[in-house]
């Protein structure tokens, strides 16, 4: 049997690439396996938007490597932005690999696969040396299983053009590049055919999205989506502040079918270092927007990224983005300190010494952990609806599940087995236990469908009995 695995880093474009990968391998008659080493294929979807992520790969290629050396027939491919971005010393680094696709050349991956097929015969011809070697790590996420089908990632832009200094992705991704709204909508009808309860359109900068014919914008088609038959759940990932207009607002408050959260990566609270990053916009017009944001929709999370030890970033600018943070009250914060990309113009600027950058991303860490931890706390004995995601990586006993503000909530599977859940997977979920990493708490009820009533579900008969008591 033809079997892929296939590992993913980075970002929702990885994610939505590697499923094209996925879907290319199933129609070519490989089944996906979450286990490189039973693995015909092993594809490796790369990252390279910050240093550790492009050591990261590195390593996991080497560790890669030893599969192949014990069973020469594997093929190994690496694809995404590291594979971009190290097209011409790659495979002198690499040698041993069997493919290097740029992010331009899914289709011709596709196309290798379908190629390939035929050297795999449908015998068990696994090497039982190669078994021997396991697979290390296990933060990649696999595009199989039985709730990968509930959500699914639809690309409505490929690239971006707007060369902040620090960034890496247009010179991997190309320029921005959107979709055909009618290529968009059939992707969505056929992931909704598929069973997805949750649609995420994903591009750098989604929200400066333009139908290339009609000239349409993101709030356009944000409508045009949410009003598909079938549809569940409908989010989007990542906006730019420059084009989150007052429109995109009020479209954004009165689709019903809008998950409640929006990512708006801010970067940092210094006006001179966002002129440097070039970012577009100023600490004044953020808090503008986002006043504005609030007002059209009320009670959504709002999220963001942010980025200390930028060049020239005094010690002043750093307080500043730790202020801005406490007074927005983010949802949650992706906090990284620069890491300096080949290329790009702020990596030949005087940087900040490696020790300061440490020291402010810990401070940051405390003023977003507060929020994060202040959001949660919120949902303190609430009941939160979230889609089942699968077991929980510590303790196979509990299910993981997302609320559609993008919470993890943790709970006994009690009697639910996967039939169930598949069948039922949005989840009724009491909150006990707020954390900073997300919330725990006892699974109440089940639905199929975003807006049905559950059935409900009794964790235990203590439960019941404490019910009966109160
Ligand atoms: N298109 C999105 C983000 C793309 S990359 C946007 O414009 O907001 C995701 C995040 O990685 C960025 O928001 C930024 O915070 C971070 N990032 C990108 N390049 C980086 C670099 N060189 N060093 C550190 N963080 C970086
Ligand atoms: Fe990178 Fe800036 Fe484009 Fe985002 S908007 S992908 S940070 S260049
Ligand atoms: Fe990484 Fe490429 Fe995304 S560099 S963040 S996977 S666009």
């Amino acid at each position: 049997m033809a079997t892929i695995y296939i590992e993913t880093f980075g970002c929702q474009m990885n994610e939505a690439d590697s499923r094209y990968v996925a879907d290319r391998a199933a129609a070519a008659g490989y089944a996906v396996t979450p286990d490189a080493a039973r693995a015909s294929v092993i594809v490796l979807n790369t990252c390279t938007v910050r240093d550790n992520a492009e050591r990261r790969a590195y390593g996991r290629m080497s560790h890669f490597r030893a599969l192949k050396a014990a069973d020469p027939s594997i093929k190994l491919v690496v694809c995404g932005c590291l594979a971009e971005q190290d097209r011409d010393v790659m495979a002198s680094k690499a040698p041993y690999l069997d493919g290097i696709f740029g992010t331009s050349e899914l289709v011709r991956l596709g196309d290798a696969l379908e190629t390939w097929r035929a050297a795999f015969d449908d015998g068990d011809d696994l090497t039982e040396d190669r078994l021997l070697v396991r697979p290390m790590g296990g933060e990649a996420d696999c595009v199989e299983g039985p709730f990968a089908h509930l959500r699914a990632y639809v690309n409505v832009q490929r690239g971006c053009s707007y060369y902040c200094t620090y960034c890496i992705v247009p010179y991997v991704r190309g320029r921005f590049d959107n979709r055909p709204l009618a290529d968009i909508v059939r992707e969505v009808e056929v992931a909704i055919a598929r069973g997805a309860r949750q649609i995420t359109l994903v591009g750098q900068t989604v929200n400066a999205y333009r139908e290339p014919a009609t000239g349409t914008d993101f709030a356009a088609l944000l409508e045009t989506i949410a009003a598909l038959p079938g549809l569940d759940r409908l989010t989007f990932l990542t906006s730019h502040p420059k084009d989150a207009t007052v429109r995109l607002f009020a479209t954004m408050g009165s689709l019903a079918k809008l998950d409640p959260r929006f990512h708006l990566p801010v970067q940092c609270g210094s006006d001179p270092i966002l002129r440097r990053m070039n970012r577009k916009y100023t600490v004044a017009q953020y808090r503008e927007k986002i006043a504005a944001f609030r007002a059209a929709c009320p009670g959504w999370a709002l999220t963001t990224d942010l980025i200390v030890g930028f060049p020239g970033e005094t010690g002043d600018d750093a307080a500043a983005t730790y202020e801005l943070v406490a007074e927005m009250g983010f949802a949650q914060a992706f906090s990284f300190i620069y890491s300096p990309r080949r290329g790009t113009p702020a990596a030949r600027w005087e940087q900040v010494p490696s020790d300061v950058g440490h020291e402010r991303l810990l401070r940051l860490g405390a003023v977003v952990d507060a929020g994060v931890c202040a959001w949660h706390e919120r949902k303190r004995g609430t009941v939160v609806r979230a889609l089942v995601q699968g077991p929980s990586r510590k303790d196979p006993t509990r299910v993981a599940a997302k609320t559609t503000d993008n919470v993890t909530v943790i709970a006994p599977l009690g009697a639910l087995d996967t039939a169930a859940l598949v069948a039922r997977p949005w989840l009724d979920v009491r909150v006990d236990s707020p954390f900073t990493w997300g919330c725990a708490g006892e699974i109440v009820g089940a639905a199929a469908r975003y807006d049905e009533v559950a059935e409900p579900i009794f964790a235990s008969p203590l439960l019941i009995d404490l019910v009966g008591v109160a």
